[in-house]
């Protein structure tokens, strides 16, 4: 096993203490776990720059949400931020690789679970049972119909998105044919949040990120 190496291939004092554990696997302190080790983890699984773009959109309505809340905007974010980690590299082995590879760095179990809870029934059996769990697999197809939304404005622009809008577009099933709108409604349900209240949130946190999805718009 490639062990020490794997901690991030950086941190020597992780290494030692490693391998004289009696076999036993260090886990990442979570505090080790900063946005800027998991971006650079997503840059070396994900090149193509819509997977980027949509690692960052749920990253950032994480974000929004888990301030929204009073929960932890580091952790919310930085599950959101790899959630599709595996995805441009092993696309047959979705979820399952994202566990894999994230096993390897020693991440906390907790954000490996959160992580492959969000394919389930589809790539995953993980049912998501916490609230980060449950808004993850709720946001996650929903950014892709704020995206193609805002698309669709001259403006380009997620600045000009609102509910209303969204909804319109919801309703007409060859519009964004390939968001499943039936995830959604099922993760809303699990959270017992009104749509309009998801949407809401995803495209406030959208707009947080708005530049770094290349949604911004142009200047008129
Ligand atoms: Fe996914
Ligand atoms: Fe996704």
């Amino acid at each position: 096993m490639k062990v020490g190496k794997l901690f991030w291939g950086l941190d020597p004092v992780l290494e030692i203490s490693n391998s004289g554990g009696k076999g036993r696997r260090e886990k990442m302190e979570q505090s080790a776990l900063t946005r800027e080790r998991a971006l650079e983890l997503l840059h070396q699984y994900n090149e193509n720059e819509s997977l980027r773009k949509h690692a960052y959109a749920v990253e950032g309505v994480m974000r929004y949400i888990a301030k929204k809340r009073g929960e932890d905007e580091e952790k919310w974010g930085i599950i959101g931020l790899i959630h599709d980690l595996d995805y441009e590299k092993f696309p047959d082995q979705h979820c399952r690789k994202t566990k894999e590879i994230l096993e390897e760095y020693h991440w906390p179990e907790e954000y490996i679970r959160a992580a492959v809870s969000h394919g389930w029934g589809i790539c995953s059996d993980v049912v998501p049972q916490t609230e980060l769990e449950k808004y993850l697999y709720a946001i996650d197809e929903l950014t892709g119909l704020v995206v193609t939304t805002a698309l669709v404005r001259p403006s380009k622009s997620v600045m000009d998105v609102t509910v209303k809008s969204v909804k319109n577009k919801w309703k007409d099933k060859r519009f964004a044919a390939g968001v499943n709108r039936a995830i959604i409604e099922k993760g809303a349900g699990m959270l017992g949040v009104g749509m309009d209240e998801l949407i809401e949130d995803t495209i406030r946190g959208m707009q947080g990120v708005a530049e770094a999805i290349g949604l911004k718009g142009n200047p008129a």
